[in-house]
């Protein structure tokens, strides 16, 4: 195939508008290509899309879409967006570069994603996509391949590029299958719970890996043409019931039966995060709660009763593992007893606590749950 004109690709090297140094390709696709470039006016590392100028590609819609990016008031650690739109012959957008591979690079290897992280990624997800959301716009795109998950483990949502406004009906491509509900495949309103279909399929993708997802989404897409179109996710039901409930009420064929915003998804999902790691918990007489978390924490007269002079400003040490063994040491100046007040915890020895253990500094009780 001839190449439609030498200045769309782009070698290292090139520079674009005297200031953009091109290092490397990042991506390319049939409307654009992505590139690593160095802004020689402030050294930063930017991304550079590059559409292709090829006849009836870019539609009036999908200019309009280019120019209207860099506009949108989007502030989120979670979402990249354009920052400036230029045309030089071919239309640019510049953005932030965001180092990464994205997720669909990460589930080539066929491995699921474990729990805890699939839960963790698509809170990003969803937190990204009510950032969109707050914009007026969503993204209608959202997918493996359009998510970098960087080296320090944030989750970042790229190419708004096919945009849509919110309420209204889609101008643009009608989704990308399996990522894309019905209302968008047939041209209704689109609205939140539209990119929230999206989440909810990204999450079952992650945990079922990518040879038994790839099966469901053959049988559904045979279903498809019957009019049948939920994704089959029972085997989740059995191995994760918490959350394939949480992605059954982002994947329902009736939009009105999901998730209506990204905050609500966002709760049941850092529920069920906040479960994977316990916490240990003194629960005091006065009914107040004093929680540790996985790591270390030194509690004293201040949380356990205030003004009391047998109490340390330190009293206690405690380290806890975030699951089965917490450790105990009396690093105050008073005794500590534990249980039945007989026996003394020795000073500066850890001791492993057990659940339902209660600790007396002097007359104070505290009770061990976890
Ligand atoms: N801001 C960015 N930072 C780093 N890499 C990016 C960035 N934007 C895009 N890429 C890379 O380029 C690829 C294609 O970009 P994308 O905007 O999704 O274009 P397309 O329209 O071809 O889907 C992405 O999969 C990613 O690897
Ligand atoms: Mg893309």
């Amino acid at each position: 195939m001839p190449i439609h004109n030498p200045d769309y690709y782009l070698t290292r090297g090139y520079k674009v508008r005297k200031n953009l140094w091109v290092e490397e390709v990042l991506g390319s696709g049939l409307t654009a290509c992505i590139y690593r470039c160095q802004d020689t006016r402030f050294g930063d590392i930017k991304a550079l899309k590059r559409f292709n100028d090829k006849p009836g590609i870019l539609t009036p819609t999908i200019i309009d879409r280019i120019k209207t990016e860099p506009t949108l008031n989007i502030q989120s650690n979670n979402v990249v967006k354009s920052e400036e739109v230029f045309n030089d012959t071919f239309w640019n957008l510049l953005m932030p570069f965001v180092e990464g591979p994205t997720l669909r690079n990460g589930l080539e290897s066929g491995q699921t994603v474990e729990l805890s992280y699939a839960t963790f990624i698509t809170m990003g997800l969803a937190k990204g996509a009510g950032d969109i959301h707050k914009a007026g716009v969503i993204s209608t795109d959202l997918k493996p391949e359009n998510t970098i998950i960087t080296p320090d483990s944030r989750v970042v949502i790229i190419d708004l590029g096919c945009f849509e406004y919110i309420g209204q009906k889609g101008e643009l491509m009608l989704g990308t299958f399996p990522y894309s509900p019905r209302e968008q495949i047939v041209n209704e309103k689109l609205e939140a719970y539209t990119d929230i279909y999206a989440n909810g399929i990204i999450f079952a993708e992650m945990l079922m890996g990518k040879n038994a997802f790839n099966q469901v989404v053959d049988k559904q897409e045979l279903a498809l043409k019957r009019g049948y179109t939920r994704l089959d996710i029972s085997s989740l039901h059995m191995q994760y019931p918490k959350a394939a409930e949480i992605i059954d009420h982002c994947i329902d064929p009736d939009p009105f039966s999901r998730y209506q915003n990204t905050q609500d998804l966002f709760n049941d999902l850092s529920g069920l995060y906040n479960g994977f790691f316990k916490q240990l918990v003194f629960v005091l007489s006065t009914g107040k709660n004093i929680s540790v978390p996985q790591g270390k924490l030194t509690v004293g007269r201040d949380d356990i009763s205030p003004g009391n002079p047998w109490i340390s400003g330190k009293h206690l040490e405690i380290e806890f593992d975030g699951n089965q063994t917490a450790v105990l040491k009396d690093i105050g100046r008073n005794p500590v007893f534990i249980n039945d007040r007989t026996r003394s915890i020795p000073k500066h020895k850890p001791i492993i606590l057990h659940r339902n253990d209660v600790i007396w500094i002097t007359d104070v009780p505290l009770s061990v749950n976890f």
